[in-house]
């Protein structure tokens, strides 16, 4: 793939109007959330819940791409047709989500770093032949008591950006994630410092691993109060700080960004993403949205596991995709929360 595939894709994925679904979570993170609801944990299970994530009619409409997991890339819809070129055929552009999941970092108690570097070239190449024109790479960074650290910060930077350098290779658009944790007591102010530092460190790397900005997209998290702190920062000052702090951090020619959810309520996450884009015309990439909780948890709700519930889950699916997507655009309002199928 030529560098300007990697931008082509790069550029679908962040299409106006238009955003990712994140539906990448490890058997284990599956498992969390489908316990919460009653809903067994069984590949079966698994399966048939990204079955309807993917066949919901219209998705692609404000859907550009799903990223996948490892077990689901290799699965089937109901009727047999494998989950990559069926997306294909919807035009959802299929991803993959290649990091094996963050550790604790040796030294550093209470900091993770994120692994899968080792074999990642070879595990790139077979994605590529399933069908899997992007990836996700996702470095968490806690705040807390003395943390972060720079080590963790630069150790999980450093490891973002020879990700991003091999996918690139590999001729596949690389999401590069640093997600700095909504939990704990922290002020926005608090979560602006550390995500300003994070995401300096960052690009940073990935300019010392001469990853073409062109032809990646950041999905980050915004600049929010942690869930415990007292005060709650409102709509606009989250949206303007994160604006502010992106602008400080990001190049130009970044082919744009994608937020993560992290743990706020799907009305919240849509509307910071709203205020966002409505505040700000004219910003120097596309501001979009590649959420897995804030776009799965109302459908997710409704399912329960029994097939009966799939038409209505898909479309409480359909209509949390379409706000946001208004919201990529700085369309949405909350009367539009009422017409919910
Ligand atoms: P949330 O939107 O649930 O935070 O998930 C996004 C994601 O892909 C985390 O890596």
């Amino acid at each position: 793939m030529t560098s300007q595939e990697l931008q082509a894709t790069a550029k679908a994925m962040v299409a106006k109007g238009k955003g990712i679904l994140a539906m990448d979570e490890s058997n284990p993170t599956c498992g969390r959330r489908f316990k919460k609801l009653g809903i067994e944990n069984t590949v079966d299970n698994r399966r048939a819940w990204r079955a309807l994530l993917l066949t919901t009619p219209r998705l692609a409409d404000y859907i550009s791409g799903a990223i996948l997991y490892d077990e689901t890339i290799r699965q089937s819809t109901s009727d047999g047709i494998p989950f990559p070129p069926y997306m294909g055929q919807c035009g959802i552009i299929p991803g993959i989500k290649v990091d094996t999941g963050a550790k604790d970092l040796a030294g550093f108690p209470g900091e993770k770093v994120t692994e899968g570097l080792d074999g990642l070239r070879e595990r790139l190449t077979e994605y590529k032949g399933m069908g899997a024109r992007f990836a996700k790479w996702r470095a968490v960074i806690t705040i807390g008591n003395q943390i972060p650290s720079r080590g963790c910060i630069h150790a999980n930077a450093h490891a973002l950006a020879r990700y991003a350098a091999l996918c690139q290779e590999a001729g596949i658009v690389p999401i590069v994630e640093p997600e700095v944790l909504i939990d704990g007591d922290h002020t926005i102010d608090r979560c602006h410092e550390v995500t300003s530092e994070t995401l300096r460190a960052v690009f940073a790397e990935l300019k010392e691993q001469r990853v073409l900005m062109e032809g990646m997209v950041l999905k980050s998290s915004m600049v929010i109060s942690g869930l415990d702190c007292p005060k709650q920062a409102r709509v606009k000052e989250v949206a303007e700080k994160t604006v502010e702090c992106l602008l400080k951090n990001l190049p130009e020619n970044l082919a744009g960004v994608a937020f993560l959810s992290g743990g706020q309520s799907s009305e919240l996450a849509t509307a910071h993403l709203n205020a966002m884009n409505a505040m700000h015309r004219g910003l120097p990439w596309p501001l979009t949205f590649s959420y897995a909780r804030a776009l799965q948890q109302s459908a997710m709700e409704t399912w329960l596991g029994k097939s009966e519930n799939v038409a209505a889950a898909q479309k409480l699916l359909c209509h949390r995709a379409k706000l946001n997507g208004a919201a990529s655009v700085g369309s949405y309002s909350e009367e539009m929360e009422k017409e919910a199928a």
